[in-house]
């Protein structure tokens, strides 16, 4: 589905890096224990240089960036990127601690499968959208709302078979646990496994 006509549908989303869930998660989400900060390799005393080539609603590329990563992320979508765009200043605005972390995250918009030809980053993390689930209602309203603007991603065996070329140290997917897996790829060095999503983490060896 091809959007930006459809940035109407935005309406309904936010990007809201200060509320509730979002200052609970980063309070008590678990810290670097968390799948997600395991699987980028985020080890105590290193805060690595992340590129999250499918930025979405950033909420993924905050909880690293809380952390103590540095995240680069990159959005394709004209409607997404400009919610990220508001997420971020807004969050700059709100506190001290948030603007640190905030500072840690730079938003490009583009196409990372362009984007990436040009750059060597440690570490790239990919978190497409998902095939839809026969379960639909059990899918959450957000990513309705996302999916309604941003369609599939089709492309993604494309952008991950750049990734595992780019990268320097590692590619981190994340991929649902009952998901067939994406046709053509090489396996996975590892796999950190939750009750409903996985992280397929490739590890290069240059
Ligand atoms: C499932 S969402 C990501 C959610 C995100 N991890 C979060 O925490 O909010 C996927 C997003 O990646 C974007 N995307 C997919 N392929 C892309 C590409 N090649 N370049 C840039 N953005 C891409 C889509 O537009 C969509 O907004």
């Amino acid at each position: 589905m091809q959007e930006d006509n459809k940035t109407n549908l935005g309406n309904n989303l936010v990007c809201d890096f200060t509320n509730e869930k979002s200052l609970y998660r980063q309070a008590h989400g678990g810290g670097r224990n968390q799948h997600l900060p395991r699987a980028i390799g985020m080890k105590k005393g290193h805060n690595p240089k992340v590129v999250d080539a499918t930025a979405g609603l950033g909420r993924d590329s905050f909880l690293l960036a809380s952390l103590g990563a540095h995240v680069m992320m990159i959005e394709r979508s004209d409607a997404v990127h400009k919610l990220l765009e508001q997420g971020l200043l807004k969050a700059s605005e709100f506190d001290c601690n948030t603007l640190k972390i905030i500072n840690r995250m730079k938003l490009i918009h583009g196409d990372s499968k362009i984007i990436l030809q040009s750059l060597s980053p440690e570490i790239i993390y990919i978190d497409p959208m998902h095939p839809i689930r026969k379960k639909s209602a059990l899918v959450k309203k957000e990513m309705r709302l996302l999916r309604d603007i941003v369609g599939d991603d089709p492309d993604s065996g494309d952008l991950i078979e750049l990734a595992l070329k780019r990268a320097t140290k590692r590619v981190v997917l994340k991929w649902p646990l009952s998901a067939d897996s994406i046709s053509g790829l090489v396996s996975p060095t590892h796999q950190i496994i939750g009750k409903t999503t996985r992280y397929d983490v490739f590890m290069i060896n240059k």
